[in-house]
């Protein structure tokens, strides 16, 4: 069945198109044990979704650490000079199950479909992936100015797809993304674990369930 309705769908990115939390992950793992912080994969999940300087924030409130500014501007470097080395060596082979084909059934079908992510790296990802121009719009960290959950992301993607964010499906693995697709008042499908998605209209453990169909579902 193909979608003849006016939706679009926004992306999020690390966790959804490309298995890059598991980078994220591995390079803050690396700051919070130079820090002394105790940080765990379940940790991690609060830094889904969130900024990189907010992600330093949780870090050091889980730690209980205060540090001054010029010490943070270093860590998050080190931290984005690791991540950018990590992701150095990645290719199209690191898209999440089923989402390449997706990508191209969307186009195939003129749904219309954005990047909403708080990474400020995501267009050097989707350039590596070679699917950068099949967006309509990307909007990314560099773009907003106010974090997951707030809206601003998905709401400045729904602008740039010219949809009304009632029109717009969200497709988001983390917990504050799903949070800023409901108040930005979009749908919200979630991949992972129902536990860390409550708030989401439909959620799938994995990408490769998630089809074109999926999208009529909701
Ligand atoms: C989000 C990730 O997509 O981007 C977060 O889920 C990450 O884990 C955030 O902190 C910011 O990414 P970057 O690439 O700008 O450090
Ligand atoms: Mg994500």
């Amino acid at each position: 069945m193909i979608m003849t309705n006016h939706k679009a769908i926004i992306f999020d990115l690390d966790g959804v198109i490309v298995d890059t939390a598991k980078y994220h992950f591995i390079a803050w793992q690396e700051i919070a044990r130079q820090l002394g912080i105790n940080f765990t994969k379940m940790d991690n999940e609060l830094l889904k979704g969130v900024s990189r300087v907010q992600s330093l924030e949780i870090i050091l409130e889980l730690g209980q650490k205060s540090l001054n500014q010029s010490e943070k501007d270093a860590i998050l470097e080190a931290k984005n000079t690791h991540y950018l080395e990590l992701i150095s060596q990645m290719n199209k082979d690191e898209m999440l199950p089923g989402i390449k084909e997706l990508l191209w059934d969307l186009k195939q079908s003129n749904i219309p479909f954005a990047l909403g992510s708080a990474s400020k790296n995501a267009r050097r990802i989707l350039e590596a992936l070679n699917i950068a121009d099949w967006f309509t719009a990307i909007v990314d960290g560099n773009d907003v100015s106010k974090a997951k959950p707030d809206p601003e992301v998905f709401l400045t993607a729904a602008k740039r797809l010219g949809k009304q964010p009632e029109h717009c499906i969200v497709v988001e693995d983390a917990q504050a993304g799903i949070l800023a697709a409901k108040n930005a008042g979009m749908k919200a499908i979630g991949i992972g674990q129902p536990e860390n998605l409550q708030q989401a209209d439909m959620v799938l453990p994995d990408t490769k369930y998630l089809t074109i169909n999926t999208f009529n579902e909701l």
